[in-house]
């Protein structure tokens, strides 16, 4: 069992390496270490912001379920978790926002602590902290793995983010382009000739 396992896990490996060189080029910007450190550096800072006070965490569908797992796995503290799901992206262009958020937990008088991948232009964050006070919380504040650099549009920052990267279209760990890629441990940039592909 165990060494089928690895064999399994190393074919799939060569598949993306072979993918890589002959369809779409990816280059790493954070590897899975340097993740895992960004994310526990992250979970201490959460930490100490709320001490033993309980939290809801809501995760973003579906670009934070990476970064979920491994946030409450290192949060070392009384927690609920929930989901939200929003989409607005269709390639790399943002189109009409919607937010679904009857999977989520019951949020009046909680402390809430929103949890998504990236910060970009800030619209999405913005409108679900918005969407969620309406069902009054304690208080509502947003966690990130990434904010984009040079990119805000709104009055308003996550109050955590574990790194900040610059202006360029990131996928693996969580981020997708056009569904794909959301399983790679890693955080890459996909060059732009592969997205004038496939945009
Ligand atoms: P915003 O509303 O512009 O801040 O965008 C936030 C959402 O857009 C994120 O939750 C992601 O789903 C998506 N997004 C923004 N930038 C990227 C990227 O570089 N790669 C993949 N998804 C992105
Ligand atoms: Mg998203």
């Amino acid at each position: 069992m165990g060494l089928r396992e690895t064999s399994d896990r190393h074919r799939r490996f060569a598949f993306w390496v072979s993918s890589e060189s002959t369809r779409n080029s990816v280059r790493v910007l954070l590897d899975e270490e340097t993740i895992l450190a960004g994310v526990a550096s992250m979970s201490a800072e959460i930490r100490d912001c709320y001490g033993d006070t309980p939290v809801t965490i809501i995760g973003v569908l579906t670009g934070s379920v990476v970064l979920l797992a491994d946030l409450i796995r290192k949060l070392d503290m009384p927690l609920r978790v929930g989901v939200i799901q929003t989409s607005s992206y269709e390639g790399t262009s943002r189109g009409k926002l919607r937010v679904n958020s009857e999977l989520m937990l019951d949020i009046r008088d909680r402390h809430v602590l929103i949890v998504d991948d990236i910060f970009d232009t800030g619209h999405t964050l913005t409108e679900v902290v918005s969407l969620l006070g309406k069902f009054q919380p304690a208080s509502v504040r947003s966690a990130v793995l990434l904010k984009k650099t040079g990119r805000k549009e709104v009055d308003m920052d996550p109050d955590f983010a574990a790194f900040d990267i610059p202006d360029e279209f990131v996928v693996g760990y969580g981020l997708d382009y056009n569904d794909a890629y959301r399983d790679l441990p890693f955080v890459a940039v996909l060059e732009s000739k592969d997205l004038a592909e496939h945009g």
